[in-house]
């Protein structure tokens, strides 16, 4: 880096930080954040490390530097404190693949079912849920739903995927929804990442379009079993830390690379799919995060009566599950 880019770079973080403290705000940064968000923010996890921090702040603004639903999330368990989002473009393609409406007519063809909503979804779905989990809770809060009680989890067909299989659940019904990056990342990628590198460790989101077939290849001899892990993006980042492989591959979006190497800068974490770039996180750039500070924007809102009914799905999904972020 040059040494102009490096004093740009130290006065922005510089003005980040001390606007911040005027305003009592804390900012969040989500895994997948480009690195210099990452770095400038207080806090740095994945969705349910994130909510957690949302809900037990004592600073009176959270400037949510991730998606749009992340924001909501926090705007739902903390309803008196300002949520601002860099900019409420920021969606998300898998939480688009179920509206509340879709959801009742679900509900409606399986009476008497639990319904299991990941996060990755709208303040009205979350109202019509009746726990939500994240990619590290997952089938810890489907354990948690009485065995002969039929459960529709959404909207993630691979997460669900990963959660039946975890479980032995027979009676799990899934969305069909999918993420277009995980879903991009094909057991291709994998073939011909694990051929050039034999000897890596696999981390492998457990929305990922190849986390089956990894598993399966695994099963079948493949693919190395004890060195293929399904983790969530704050599981990854603590398998990070105690890890000696020299070379370890990621299966998630390349935001997350960032801080692996930063935890661990004797391995070399490589993408299993170098396009795998969410838009939707990557609209967050600095100069939205100074416009978030400067001016107070965009403040996310949550209609109250939806806000209390999406709340104890969400709060519930807080109270399950590893602090660490790991399954
Ligand atoms: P995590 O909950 O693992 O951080 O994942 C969030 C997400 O959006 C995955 O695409
Ligand atoms: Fe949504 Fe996929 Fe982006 Fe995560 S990576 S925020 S699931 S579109």
């Amino acid at each position: 880096m040059r040494s102009t880019d490096v004093t740009a770079l130290l006065t922005w973080q510089a003005e980040v930080r001390q606007l911040a403290a005027e305003r009592d705000a804390v900012v969040l940064a989500h895994n997948y954040m480009s690195p210099e968000i990452q770095d400038v923010a207080h806090h740095v996890g994945d969705s349910l490390a994130l909510s957690r921090i949302a809900a037990q702040t004592g600073a009176s603004t959270i400037v949510f530097c991730g998606v749009h639903f992340m924001a909501e999330t926090a705007k739902i368990l903390s309803p008196d404190k300002t949520v601002l989002v860099p900019t409420a473009q920021a969606g998300c393609s898998l939480a688009d693949t179920i509206d509340a409406a879709q959801l009742r007519a679900w509900k409606a063809e399986h009476p008497g079912s639990v319904v299991v909503a990941y996060v990755n979804t709208s303040a009205a779905v979350k109202a019509e849920s009746d726990i939500c989990c994240t990619s590290a809770n997952a089938v810890q809060v489907v354990e948690s739903v009485p065995a002969d009680t039929p459960v529709l989890f959404l909207p993630d067909q691979f997460l669900g995927a990963h959660v039946r299989r975890r479980t032995g659940r027979t009676n799990l019904h899934v969305w069909f929804g999918e993420c277009h990056v995980h879903a991009g990342i094909s057991p291709a990628d994998v073939r011909a990442q694990v051929g050039r590198h034999p000897d890596a460790e696999l981390l492998v989101h457990p929305e990922c379009g190849c986390a089956t077939s990894v598993l399966w290849l695994a099963g079948e001899g493949d693919l190395p079993v004890g060195r293929t892990r399904i983790l969530s993006t704050g599981g990854m980042v603590a398998a990070a830390t105690t890890m000696t492989a020299k070379t370890a591959l990621v299966a998630t979006e390349i935001g997350m690379l960032h801080q692996l190497r930063k935890v661990n800068q004797s391995t070399e974490f490589l993408p299993m799919n170098p396009q795998a770039s969410c838009r939707y996180m990557k609209m967050t750039t600095p100069e939205l995060l100074l416009r978030a500070l400067r001016e107070g924007r965009d403040e996310i809102t949550v209609d109250a009566d939806v806000a209390a009914r999406a709340r104890r799905a969400v709060e519930r999904m807080i109270s399950i599950g590893n602090p660490g972020g790991g399954e």
